[in-house]
């Protein structure tokens, strides 16, 4: 089994869509007992929440629903999960500092770095912003997931 964990700073946009978005590639490569998927938030600000109504509805029009209530990361996910993937710089560094050891530090790693079309480093915050913004989280992590699926496919995790 794996167990990969999605975080952003709300848990409300972009962490809700990677869970979202991965458990439908999930579902349809029929892996579901063998990859198992949750989210989280590195604040506690929106707990219990679901998703933001505007990042749903982007998702929504792509095929996938988004099912998750933020949140906040707690020092046990670091025993839970295997890959803890973070959206954007901030979330690196504020989840690496809960981190206590290697083994939990090499766990982490920036959802980006599965990217195969998109060139960027983070998957920007588009709460405050427009459609543009939730389209392009949506755009970089379909890229990002199909790619993290593959890596856990071909053992590379
Ligand atoms: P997320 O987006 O980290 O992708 O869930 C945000 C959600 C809430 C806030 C900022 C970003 N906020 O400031 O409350």
């Amino acid at each position: 089994m794996k167990r990969v964990l999605f975080v952003c700073l709300g848990n409300i946009c972009r962490s809700p869509a990677a869970e979202g978005i991965f458990a439908k590639m999930v579902k349809d490569a029929n892996l579901e007992n063998l990859i198992s998927y949750d989210s989280a938030g590195t604040i506690a600000h929106h707990r219990g929440e679901p998703a933001d109504g505007r990042m749903q509805e982007h998702a929504k029009q792509r095929g996938y629903e988004l099912l998750s209530r933020s949140r906040k990361i707690e020092l046990l996910d670091f025993d839970k999960f295997d890959i803890i993937c973070t959206m954007d710089t901030n979330n690196f560094r504020d989840v690496l500092e809960l981190t206590s050891n290697e083994q939990q530090k090499s766990k982490v790693v920036p959802m980006t770095q599965f990217c195969k079309i998109h060139e960027v480093t983070d998957v920007p915050d588009p709460y405050y912003g427009g459609d543009d913004g939730f389209r392009l989280v949506m755009d970089i992590l379909e890229d990002a997931c199909s790619e993290l699926l593959i890596s856990i496919q071909h053992e590379k995790l």
